[in-house]
């Protein structure tokens, strides 16, 4: 069972993120190296929400695999909760922007698949990815295989395979990017549930910047190629936030316009 508070909360231990000075170049075949990111600071605290924007190509993805520990960084420090980055960290679940199903496991399978690689006991985890499927729309889906399902359904399935061992640290790349407009809502308004419920950390990579000020405590703004952070804005509307009313609000639409200035003044957006 997992643990609970006095109020029946999850309790997880949420993790701090320190990125210092971080760089990160590619070495490529026939040509130049490629700077995808350029000094970037950010400090995360334990339970904060951190969305990321910015252009295509400016980095995001090499950041969220840097701290994923699936790609060494070229300089600067990266940590979780004071230890430096160097392999996949046991509290991190991680969403990829593609959902990178296994194709010869069960919807089930795979999403039951970091509890194998971990060795941890399956039969106990079963029961909560069934619970974590339903709760995604995906009810009687867990025996089908990843082929039999749609862009949207294997990507929900992916968010199920991050969530299955409620990480303390939750990295997600575009994870809403491939949905429709009213599965994306849906999931928007499903993940800031989750996270109301278990206040974990999350960093939270997207192109839509009505997304990430509708989620985030924090904003981050990244410029294009090579990134760097050009704006950090705090949103300071309250929760739980619900759609419509929030959408609405004078202060949303701020936010959302202040983002957009960075990109219209970066040449990322052209005013109109
Ligand atoms: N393995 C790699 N080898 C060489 N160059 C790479 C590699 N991965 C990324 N890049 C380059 O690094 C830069 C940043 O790529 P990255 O995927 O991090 O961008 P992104 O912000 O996630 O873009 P998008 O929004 O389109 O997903 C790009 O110029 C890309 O071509
Ligand atoms: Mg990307």
């Amino acid at each position: 069972m997992r643990p609970a508070d006095k109020d029946g909360a999850a309790v997880v231990h949420s993790a701090a993120v320190k990125v210092e000075g971080v760089s990160k170049s590619y070495s490529v075949r026939d040509g130049d190296d490629v700077l995808a990111l350029d000094r970037v600071d950010l400090d995360i605290a334990p339970g904060s929400f951190v969305a990321v924007v910015g252009p295509s190509g400016c980095g995001k993805s090499t950041l969220l695999s840097l701290l994923a520990g699936l790609t060494p960084l070229s300089s600067g420090r990266l940590t979780i909760d004071g230890q430096d980055v160097t392999k996949p960290h046991p509290k991190a679940g991680v969403v990829f922007q593609s959902d990178l199903l296994l194709y010869w496991r069960s919807i089930l399978d795979n999403v039951l698949l970091p509890i194998e690689i971990k060795k941890l006991d399956r039969a106990a985890y079963v029961d909560r990815a069934r619970d974590l499927l339903d709760q995604v729309g995906l009810q009687g889906f867990d025996g089908k295989f990843p082929f039999e399902l749609s862009g949207g359904m294997r990507q929900r399935a992916a968010i199920c395979r991050a969530l299955i061992q409620e990480p303390g640290l939750l990295l997600m790349d575009e994870p809403f990017g491939a949905l429709d407009a009213l599965t994306r809502e849906q999931m928007i308004m499903d993940l800031q549930t989750m996270w109301l419920r278990l206040r974990n950390t999350v960093l939270f990579i997207t192109h839509g910047i009505d997304e990430a000020v509708f989620l985030a405590d924090r904003v981050i703004v990244m410029s294009p190629r090579p990134g760097r952070v050009d704006l950090d804005l705090t949103i300071d509307i309250p929760r739980p936030r619900r759609w419509s009313g929030v959408h609405e609000s004078a202060s949303f639409q701020h936010y959302v316009r202040e983002v957009r200035e960075i990109f219209e003044a970066k040449g990322v957006l052209v005013a109109h």
